[in-house]
């Protein structure tokens, strides 16, 4: 590998590698930072399909607030929205039952794993990461925490032999360097590592924000998940559209209302909407409220959930506890063959 271009899978749904250890069912794993204020863009391009994976593979997900500290410097915030994530997760359709579900700092074997790696990692791999290379481009002062973010997260995913890894498309690259630094470490000490492969929906690779841009936190433009209602209304009416007259046809596939709607309403309400923004005589302001109906319906028995579970923060307490005890036993025999083949007994 040494200094040169990451190699990257350049599929997205990839046959997953010989595993290492004898288990018939997928490892499906992912994490989410705790950002405090999930947006639909995280639901539709990480949550949802984590949630649906727990039908068909044995699902590692946990709430990756090591990887918030690079750019949070709020312990209390810090502490207020790791309980809040996990409580999201859970009321959104994470069954801690089924899952293994845990916060990331539970398992301090992760932090160990990130300094063997670190080791094998060429700098040149990190400079070329577009998370560093966009604060740099932005001139924006980075720490060695946000230089280094790719190697804590290849150590998330190798830690637990995942096979899959479902991402949103911008985390696409920072699974392929975590190929990457696998493939080294193991032409170096021997397989230890399973080679995981992100696992990216094209249809859903990258939801628009209310201004048409990538809908993101940091640039202003979220429809929150549990947003209130009043909250959540204006937003969706201030999305930006085109000037068409409400009497012209208006192309749906242009359209940031449509593009959103279409993920959340059924096949036939979706095809409805198409039409009428296709026939004319049917305004943006018409399928804005529809989009608000939609979503707000969606979500409701979600936020019901976190109510309730916001209210039993001891079953919250207990779910955290339960989740890091499972997540260390399979990281303990990972670390036990890194430490064995590294020499560090
Ligand atoms: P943000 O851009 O708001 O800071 P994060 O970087 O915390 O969001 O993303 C958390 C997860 O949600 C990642 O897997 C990411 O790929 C996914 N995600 C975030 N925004 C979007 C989007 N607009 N469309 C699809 N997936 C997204
Ligand atoms: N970097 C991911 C994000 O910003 C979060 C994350 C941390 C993650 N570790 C991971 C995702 C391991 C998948 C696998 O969204």
């Amino acid at each position: 590998m040494g200094g040169g271009a990451p190699a990257s899978c350049g599929i997205l749904i990839c046959q997953p590698s010989p595993k290492k250890e004898p288990t018939t069912m997928l490892r499906i794993l992912s994490g989410i930072k705790p950002s405090g204020t999930l947006h639909i863009g995280n639901y539709l391009g990480m949550i949802r399909p984590m949630v649906e994976s727990q039908k068909r593979g044995e699902l590692y997900c946990f709430i990756a607030n090591l990887h918030s500290l690079t750019t949070l410097f709020d312990g209390p915030r810090m502490a207020k929205n790791s309980i809040d994530a996990i409580v999201d997760m859970i009321a959104l359709g994470i069954d801690p039952e089924r899952s293994v579900f845990w916060l990331q700092s539970d398992v301090p074997e992760v932090v160990e794993l990130t300094w063997y790696l670190n080791n094998v990692t060429p700098v040149g791999l990190l400079e070329r990461c577009h998370a560093y290379k966009d604060a740099q481009a932005k001139g924006i002062p980075s720490n060695h925490g946000l230089f280094s973010y790719p190697v804590l997260m290849a150590a998330d995913i190798l830690l637990y032999q995942s096979n899959i890894v479902p991402v949103g498309k911008d985390q696409k690259q920072h699974v392929e360097v975590t190929r990457d630094i696998a493939i080294k470490f193991n032409s170096l000490y021997g397989e230890v590592f399973t080679l995981p492969e992100p696992e990216i929906s094209e249809e859903i690779a990258l939801i628009p924000g209310v201004d048409g841009q990538k809908m993101s936190k940091s640039y202003n433009n979220t429809i929150e998940i549990f947003g209130d209602e009043k909250a959540t209304k204006k937003k969706i009416m201030g999305i930006i559209t085109d000037p068409t007259p409400v009497e012209e046809p208006k192309d749906p596939n242009n359209s940031t209302i449509y593009a959103i709607y279409k993920l959340f309403a059924d096949k036939d309400r979706a095809t409805l909407m198409a039409d009428r923004l296709r026939a004319g005589g049917y305004g943006y302001g018409d399928a804005k409220k529809e989009l608000f109906e939609v979503l707000w319906t969606y979500f409701e028995p979600y936020r019901k959930k976190r109510l309730e579970l916001a209210d039993n923060l001891d079953y919250i307490n207990d779910v955290k506890k339960q989740g890091a005890g499972k997540a260390r036993e399979i990281a303990a025999i990972t670390i036990g063959k890194v430490r064995e083949l590294v020499g560090v007994l």
